[in-house]
């Protein structure tokens, strides 16, 4: 097979571009961190009543501003419920679920996470906007999957 000279500038560009990319990827992935998370903690999903912190969960205060919420997830409600914080906290969520795989969803926001039964789910969000916010499930789990809800009220 005998290639012009044109087709094999472009054969070596498009490879080169390909390799570039896959480095570039890399080296974000890598050595930025920035890929997806593989690591996070676990836990035993049996357990997470009796395992800290998840044998509290709740709000806590923990700075002037910020707050740590302690939530499990499970068939169908999420726990806390109904949490209460004032405008301009920032909020760090540790989840995890008790039972199957859950998504945490909160409209007008970017939080948006799926919460898997054996790992501990870390996200954090900055509330400046007074109003009550719906948390949905956004993960199908069940019978009752369209009733797991509850919201975040900014005051
Ligand atoms: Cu929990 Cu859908």
């Amino acid at each position: 097979m005998k290639f012009h000279l044109d087709e094999k500038i472009w054969l070596i560009v498009s490879f080169g571009m390909i390799i570039g990319f896959m480095l570039f990827t890399g080296y974000q992935t890598f050595v930025l961190g920035m890929g997806p998370p593989s690591h996070m903690e676990t836990i035993d999903p049996q357990k997470v009543d009796e395992t800290a912190p998840f044998d509290n969960p709740g709000v806590k205060q923990i700075g002037e501003n910020e707050y740590e919420v302690v939530m499990t997830l499970e068939i169908f409600r999420f726990n806390p419920n109904n949490i209460e914080i004032p405008a301009g906290s920032t909020v760090h969520f540790t989840m995890t679920s008790k039972d199957v795989v859950h998504g945490f969803q909160v409209a007008g926001t970017n939080l948006n996470a799926m919460v898997t039964p054996g790992h501990i789910q870390k996200i954090s969000q900055t509330f400046n906007e007074p109003g009550e916010y719906l948390v949905v499930c956004n993960e199908y789990c069940g019978i009752g999957h369209q009733h797991m809800a509850t919201t975040i009220t900014v005051k």
